[in-house]
């Protein structure tokens, strides 16, 4: 079977470059391997536990799905969704959090977070924090089990959130699933290399540290004065230079060639200026992001273009995520009281691989035997020996056209623990097999 990844990222702002090298760029890659099923949404139920302005939500969930497309995603091989079309995601919340250990949501960072800060700040500890926050994980989980998805590439903020899933998964599975693998067991996909891009001032690149270098945003102009703000140190031109632990050292990498990365390195332990560096970090991001930008304007431009694409999105998840749902629910003991309709072939499939079964064997002894099995392995007649292979038939042909008719006559013994109602049940059904 094919690896399904599957990643989502929250609308609540406008992305940076950060995202783009931490999250996008390396999810696009991924889909375009071999045996890869990638799912790709905007997780914009998860933004309303963030945010409470409409409007920005709504322009965010446009522009990340305008990132996406203009980074290069291909939608004919990626199933690409706004969380928010799926309804079958938070049915399955709900059937999620009714498993989910309240004393493990005490747990989660972001809630325990929130809960330090307002003691610190003397405050009721749970002031100002929703239900939404509290159950955040289990939306979470919900997003990754509906697709069954095996990788879940993200950063490492989010790693508890995937061990949450795996839980919750493996909760599921014991208690309705029979311990099959109902839901796949997801894992975490901590892409170290690549998980954190520095900002202006060196620490993680970041919407909250106001240090982050704009995606598209204010075009090339607005990323060639983010790259001027980069802090380096006070060495001046012609002063050789060390390149490691330089912040515009380490985005130079993220956009380079091994060569181009080695040379640039040499360049500055020869001397080159801060600001002849940064003209060069900006050539090199800007040849890579200036055709997306180019794609991304022309999106924006035509919202009704996206919003189809996203339809056609939403219709190809839940294609999957519907009869999953459906299988949970049954599980779970939500089930209609009449038998449903299924399709004429896997009925007649079904019944059939239902039905007990005439094993006819000859045993060391030289005898002929006959046996009646039912689907689920039980000995439900047991016959006694035969000198011939035909006898044996015989009876077999006779207890299956005739039923409990041919029992009284025929050698044969009820299987241990077998009562005559279960085995008439089984002749019964057998003979009306062969009838039609
Ligand atoms: N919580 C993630 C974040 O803030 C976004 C997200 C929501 C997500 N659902 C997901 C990521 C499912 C991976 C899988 O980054």
């Amino acid at each position: 079977m094919n690896q399904r990844v599957l990643t989502g990222i929250t609308t609540t702002g406008t992305l940076h470059l950060g995202n783009y090298v931490g999250a996008i760029r390396p999810a696009i890659a991924a889909s375009r391997e071999a045996g890869v099923e990638s799912f790709f949404f905007m997780a914009d139920y998860h933004a309303l536990i963030k945010c409470d302005e409409p409007e920005r939500i709504n322009r965010s969930r446009l522009e990340i799905a305008a990132v996406w497309l203009a980074a290069g995603l291909d939608t004919s091989r990626v199933t690409f969704y706004r969380q928010s079309d799926i309804p079958e995601i938070p049915e399955l919340t709900w059937l999620l959090t009714c498993i989910t250990s309240k004393g493990q949501m005490n747990r989660a960072h972001a809630y325990k977070g929130a809960v330090d800060a307002n003691l610190a700040a003397g405050e009721d500890p749970d002031a100002g924090i929703t239900m939404g926050l509290y159950s955040y994980p289990i939306l979470m989980a919900a997003d990754i089990l509906i697709f069954n998805a095996h990788r879940v590439p993200v950063g490492k903020d989010q790693v508890q959130h995937i061990e949450m899933a795996r839980d919750v998964a493996q909760r599921f599975n014991h208690q309705f699933g029979r311990n099959t693998e109902f839901f796949v067991l997801p894992e975490a996909n901590v892409e170290e290399d690549v998980a954190l891009l520095p900002g202006l001032d060196g620490r993680k690149m970041s919407k909250s540290y106001d240090n982050s270098i704009p995606l598209f945003e204010g075009g090339s102009k607005g990323l060639k004065e983010a790259i001027a703000r980069i802090v380096t140190d006070s060495r001046l031109p012609g002063e050789p230079k060390e390149p490691e632990g330089q912040a515009l050292v380490t985005i130079y990498d993220a956009f380079a060639t091994p060569q181009q990365r080695a040379d640039f390195r040499a360049a500055l332990r020869a001397g080159l200026a801060w600001g002849e560096a940064k003209q060069q970090l900006f050539e090199l991001i800007e040849a890579e992001i200036a055709p997306m930008r180019a794609r991304y304007d022309a999106l924006m431009a035509h919202p009704e273009r996206i919003e189809e694409i996203l339809q056609q999105g939403a219709e190809k998840a839940r294609a999957i995520a519907g009869p999953l749902l459906a299988r949970a629910r049954e599980a779970v003991g939500l089930r209609r009281f009449t038998a449903v309709a299924a399709p004429a072939v896997d009925t007649a499939k079904a019944a059939k691989a239902a039905l007990p079964m005439f094993k006819q064997y000859r045993e060391a002894d030289g005898q002929f035997y006959f046996k009646l099995v039912s689907a689920e392995g039980q000995v439900l007649l047991q016959s006694a020996a035969f000198a011939g292979g035909r006898d044996a038939g015989q009876w077999v042909s006779r207890l299956k056209r005739e039923g409990t008719a041919a029992l009284a006559e025929a050698p044969v013994q009820r299987g241990e623990g077998v009562d005559e109602a279960a085995l008439a049940a089984a002749l019964q059904a057998l003979a009306e097999a062969e009838a039609s």
